[in-house]
């Protein structure tokens, strides 16, 4: 049986007050040592408009990843991330958005291409090339595409790169725009971009739904969405290791709580999208606690910290972002540095098998 706290995928609960009491912001600085000093743990700041999943002046296309990735491109086809390409504009739920918001195209003028579909620059205008594609998860790639496989010059191997050489090679992919696995909150944090929908606008004239509510990482990407081929050269999609599945569950908490703060912060009225928002920020930031008192992680301990000295309320953008920015760096200071192993206290909440999407 699973033990009862919040962290499975419970309704947000009807009775959490918008308004929590605000404690002073300003204490929130204290003891947060921002610079991370081990690998992986830098953003891009190019990378940091939350609206925008990715640039489109960058984007490659996944056709440029298949002559080396095939059986990734295979199993992301099967995805409703593909799908959509082909389904959304048919769909009368996105013809009533659409008319309710005055878009007439889909693929082109509208903001539904941020989150449905892989943009790119053709000739002198944006075009829809994908739906959500291996980039709009991983970055825009075309700065990075040529380092994150270089293993130190055309004739090394990956058995002879040097463990210097490859913490480097991950440091520099990053750096250009990679939301590369290696740190496992930078893949959190993309998932939740878009499964938050931080846009007020479309939730609340739209009629669009205010992102997945029951989004949780390991559940969502570990059953449709796994292509974990590279590790076994290609032969075979790889389950995730119990100690990788305990840092994605974490990683995932740390996201939702950051990426539903972000989406609070921008809400300006007492209807769908404010009320939805702050739910669910307040459910993630309990989540986070019933967590906390298994583990003792002091990452986990700064973050609870921090979200829980900023009021929940409509119209309190500055503070809200500067803390969903803070819990920002600490998600990419636990993706650098957490260690699966020392999580096992948390095993019994990992969603099993049967749950995954
Ligand atoms: C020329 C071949 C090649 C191309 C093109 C390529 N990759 Fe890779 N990719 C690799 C290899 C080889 C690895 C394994 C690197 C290693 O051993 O760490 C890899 C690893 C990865 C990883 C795992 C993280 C890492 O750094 O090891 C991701 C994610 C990834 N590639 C995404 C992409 C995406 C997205 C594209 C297209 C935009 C792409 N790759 C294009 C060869 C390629
Ligand atoms: C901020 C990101 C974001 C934006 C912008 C966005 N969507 Fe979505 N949309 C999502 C996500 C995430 C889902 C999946 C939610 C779920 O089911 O968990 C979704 C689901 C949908 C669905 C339901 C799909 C289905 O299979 O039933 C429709 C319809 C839809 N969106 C239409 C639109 C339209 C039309 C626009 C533009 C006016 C738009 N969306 C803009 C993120 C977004
Ligand atoms: C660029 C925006 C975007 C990103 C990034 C993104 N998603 Fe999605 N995702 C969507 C949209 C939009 C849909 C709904 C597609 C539809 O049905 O038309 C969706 C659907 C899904 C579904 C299917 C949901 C269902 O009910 O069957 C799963 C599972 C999923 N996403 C998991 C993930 C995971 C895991 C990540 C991160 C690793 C992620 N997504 C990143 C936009 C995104
Ligand atoms: C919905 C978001 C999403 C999309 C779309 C996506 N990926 Fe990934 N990818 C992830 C996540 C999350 C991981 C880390 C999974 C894990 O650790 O279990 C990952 C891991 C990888 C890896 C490393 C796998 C390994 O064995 O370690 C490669 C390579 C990769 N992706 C390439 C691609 C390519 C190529 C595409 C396009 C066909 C793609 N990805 C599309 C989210 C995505």
């Amino acid at each position: 049986m699973k033990p009862a706290f919040g962290i499975c995928a419970n309704p947000v609960p009807k009775n959490t007050r918008i308004a929590i009491l605000a404690v002073s912001v300003l204490s929130l600085s204290v003891g947060l040592g921002m610079t991370p000093n081990n690998s992986a743990g830098k953003v891009d700041p190019r990378d940091q408009n939350w609206q925008v999943a990715i640039d489109p002046h960058k984007v490659i296309g996944y056709q440029s990843c298949e002559k080396c990735h095939a059986p990734e491109v295979q199993t992301w086809k099967r995805t409703p991330h593909h799908e959509t390409f082909q389904t959304l504009h048919r769909k009368p739920e996105a013809q009533q958005i659409a008319s309710k918001l005055g878009i007439s195209n889909f693929k082109s003028e509208s903001n539904c291409i941020q989150c449905h579909y892989t943009m790119d620059q053709v000739d002198n205008r944006l075009e829809a090339i994908a739906g959500i594609s291996c980039e709009s998860c991983h970055g825009a790639a075309q700065d990075w595409v040529a380092i994150h496989n270089d293993y130190g010059g055309p004739n090394v191997t990956r058995s002879q790169e040097t463990p210097e050489h490859r913490s480097q090679r991950f440091i520099t992919s990053i750096n250009k725009g990679m939301r590369n696995p290696v740190n496992v909150y930078l893949v959190a944090q993309s998932c939740y971009r878009c499964h938050t929908v931080p846009d007020e606008k479309l939730v609340n004239v739209g009629g669009h739904n205010a992102g997945s509510l029951d989004f949780e990482l390991v559940s969502w990407s570990q059953g449709t969405i796994r292509h974990n081929f590279v590790r076994t050269d290609g032969k075979a999609n790889a389950e995730e290791t119990p100690a990788r599945l305990r840092s994605m569950f974490i990683a995932g908490m740390i996201a939702d709580l950051e990426f539903s703060m972000r989406a609070t912060s921008t809400a300006t009225e007492k209807a769908t999208f404010g009320i939805t928002s702050a739910q669910r920020t307040a459910r993630s930031l309990e989540r986070l606690k019933s967590a906390q008192a298994k583990l003792s992680h002091p990452i986990l301990d700064e973050t609870i910290k921090i979200a829980s000295s900023v009021a929940l309320k409509l119209n309190n953008r500055e503070q809200l972002e500067q803390a969903a920015n803070q819990i920002h760096e600490l998600g990419v200071r636990f993706g650098a540095t957490v260690r699966g192993d020392e999580l096992s206290a948390i095993d019994p909440f990992i969603p099993a098998k049967n749950k995954w999407k």
